[in-house]
């Protein structure tokens, strides 16, 4: 089994996606250290002593996740968070299940621990709800683990208790575990689920401050799983960190302290930011997409043309970006997110609004020419 040693996603991502009208972030703009009660004396001593994570964080974390220490794990980021499980929990070989379409990270990051990886579908026509008859079908006795992202990335479709609660019993038939992302859920702000680590010890749960919060400099993340799974995946972190950045650890707990503040700021910005996006979806015509109910993502279909040549007209002539559906291996689709500061995102639409009616009219006029 050829091993993956690279992710072609996060090379586009780190290069390419970065543009003037910035459309293809996931994630809220850059939270601003002003926004937090500290000094900089309250980052000091620089350094801690050892020991499995910084107690203070691991603490409100846990107080934060309904869990107890012993549950959590903290990580650099969703991504080494979503590593650590992952290779903790995998031998090579062992039989994966993941969604379709998918965050192409996972799937690398699977590739690299030689899994050998399913795919259950969520369906576009279906919203990308997640459906656990499609995981009943692809499941097998040699499943070891599932895959899901929670709200979906690229969709921002939210799974709800009812539809993960069968997927729970499913796994657990087969002696599986599910892995859940959650790194999108706190944008689901009405309902505010827990994290699904408390339907049973088989939910294995990832997040991070990255997305929601605009925290991804803080790389403060986490995985919720029962305690000697979440044992087993410190001793497996000590082959790759000694400790976090200490900084960044005191910076997340004031993050914590501070949380219900941060956390109705984001939910304000995505508020506004989604009637800016739901307006220009619906003068639309060549998109298929149903309106945005929360996330920061929206993943439409483009009706005529290729996305490929779009994103690079849409780059080329308008120094804009969003996210090829490539990247999730449904090349008709392209990914919009709305995490920008209100104005940016606006002009950011009023642009891809014209550079898609540039396009359309260029593939207008292709059909005619092949007519
Ligand atoms: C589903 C998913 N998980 C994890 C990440 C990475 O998160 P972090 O910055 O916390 O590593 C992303 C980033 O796009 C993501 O979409």
């Amino acid at each position: 089994m050829k091993r993956a040693m690279s992710s072609t996603y996060m090379q586009w991502a780190k290069k390419r996606s970065g543009s003037r009208y910035n459309l293809a972030t996931s994630g809220l703009r850059s939270y601003s250290l002003a926004g937090l009660p500290v000094t900089i004396e309250d980052l000091d001593p620089l350094s801690r002593a050892g020991g499995y994570g910084y107690p203070p964080l691991t603490e409100v974390l846990a107080a934060h996740c309904g869990v107890a220490p012993e549950n959590v794990v903290t990580a650099a980021g969703t991504s080494m968070a979503n590593m650590l499980a992952m290779a903790a929990i995998l031998e090579p070989g062992d039989e994966v299940l993941v969604e379709h379409p998918a965050y192409e990270l996972l799937l690398a990051a699977l590739g690299y621990l030689q899994a050998d990886i399913r795919r259950f579908s969520r369906r576009a026509e279906n919203g990308f709800a997640l459906d656990p008859a499609e995981v009943e079908l692809a499941i097998t006795p040699r499943t070891r683990l599932i895959v899901i992202t929670n709200l979906h990335n690229p969709s921002s479709a939210f799974a709800t208790e009812e539809q993960l609660r069968p997927i729970g019993a499913i796994a657990r038939r087969v002696g599986a575990r599910v892995l859940m992302d959650e790194v999108y859920v706190d944008a689901q702000f009405q309902l505010a689920p827990r994290p699904s680590v408390h339907m049973g010890p088989e939910f294995v749960v990832t997040s991070s401050l990255t997305k929601v919060y605009g925290l991804s400099g803080l790389r403060c993340g986490w995985i919720l799983a029962e305690p000697e799974l979440a044992r087993r995946i410190w001793l497996l972190d000590d082959l790759f960190d000694v400790n976090m950045a200490h900084p960044a650890e005191r910076l997340s707990v004031v993050v914590f302290q501070n949380f219900e503040r941060i956390r109705e700021q984001s939910r304000a910005l995505l508020d506004t930011n989604r009637v800016l996006l739901n307006q220009f979806l619906a003068s639309r015509t060549d998109l298929e997409v149903r309106p945005l109910e929360f996330g920061t993502t929206v993943f439409p279909r483009l009706l005529t043309g290729a996305v490929d040549q779009f994103c690079e007209l849409f780059r080329d002539k308008y120094d804009g970006t969003v996210v090829p559906g490539s990247f999730f291996e449904m090349a008709d689709h392209f990914r919009i997110g709305i995490g920008g500061e209100t104005g940016a995102l606006r002009e950011s639409l009023e642009k891809l609004g014209v550079a898609l009616d540039e396009f359309g009219k260029s593939t207008d006029s292709l059909t005619v020419a092949v007519r």
